[in-house]
């Protein structure tokens, strides 16, 4: 619906998450590692926006800052337009290893949110079984997460991030283990995920078919230390389906794409020090 008053006018154009000029570097053991310098990087609301880039140039640092968990040592965050100082724990956030807790089946792993904003657990249970077919966990909610498949530990994991009730996700190479069959079926349920939940993404990939079908935009990030080196929009239809990654628009898109990324894990390989 088009916004109707001059308020929701202002907050349309409002970016959901907006980073500028974001520098970090770590030091360890005496030395200096450049990460991340001047990355400028916006969200809309219930946009779905993907990250790519080599190995190590601060991906994940990227997604942890945007989570709260690191700070930046240079640069501003904004979330809705106002400045996201307090933003830990005010997003979900899926790291890139899946991290499910070995001593809690699998319905109390994906409570942990709720429970931790002081949901009581039957509720915050109640909540996870409505949602367990939708996720493919159904008949698996009392096993142990060494008892689960690659691909339902991810989909446990991805909705303990969902119920975490918050409008920003923000997911970590979320199918990065996973064969390519069952990875491409999580790709496509993501994507219905999406279109239903009307939530933000975020989504950190190794993978350029990943990104382009899932996203509206692709950043590229150049080798360490990671800067923008592209963003590129990507206008097919939506809703997108698994046969779309045969069609020449679509591979057009990924051509330039995998062209940025090798330029970039190129100058990763010569210069493994940087
Ligand atoms: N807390 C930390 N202290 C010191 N160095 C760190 C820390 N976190 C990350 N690094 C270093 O920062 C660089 C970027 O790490 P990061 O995990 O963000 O990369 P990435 O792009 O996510 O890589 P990958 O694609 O392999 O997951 C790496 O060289 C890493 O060793
Ligand atoms: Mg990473």
């Amino acid at each position: 619906m088009p916004p109707t008053t001059r308020l929701e006018s202002a907050r349309a154009m409002v970016p959901k998450l907006e980073l500028a000029g974001i520098r970090k570097q770590f030091s360890f053991a005496g030395k200096t590692l450049p990460v991340l310098e001047g990355v400028d990087l916006s969200v809309e609301e219930g946009e779905f926006v993907s990250v790519i880039g080599p190995s190590g140039c601060g991906k994940s640092t990227l997604l942890n800052i945007m989570a709260g968990l690191e700070e930046p040592d240079q640069g501003t965050l904004c979330m809705d337009g106002a400045d996201a100082a307090g933003r830990l724990g005010k997003v979900g956030y899926m790291p890139q290893k899946d991290l499910l807790l070995p001593w809690r089946n699998v319905l109390d792993n994906t409570i942990l949110g709720p429970e931790l904003q002081g949901v009581s657990r039957s509720r915050a249970r109640q909540q996870a079984l409505g949602l367990m077919e939708r996720f493919g966990l159904k008949g698996f909610e009392g096993h142990y997460p060494f008892l689960l498949s690659g691909g339902m530990r991810q989909r446990a994991a991805l909705l303990r991030t969902v119920l975490a009730g918050r409008d920003v996700i923000l997911l970590d190479e979320p199918f990065g283990a996973l064969d390519a069959l069952t990875r491409s079926r999580l790709q496509e349920w993501l994507l219905e995920l999406w279109s239903g939940l009307g939530k933000t993404m975020v989504l950190v990939t190794h993978d350029v078919d990943e990104a382009t079908l899932l996203s509206d935009r692709v950043y590229v990030l150049t080798a360490r230390p990671g800067r923008v080196k592209m963003v590129m929009p990507v206008a097919l239809p939506r809703p997108r389906t698994l046969d779309m990654v045969t069609q020449p628009a679509f591979l057009s898109l990924k051509a330039s794409l995998m062209t940025a990324l090798r330029e970039e894990d190129l100058r990763a390989q010569e210069e493994p020090w940087r």
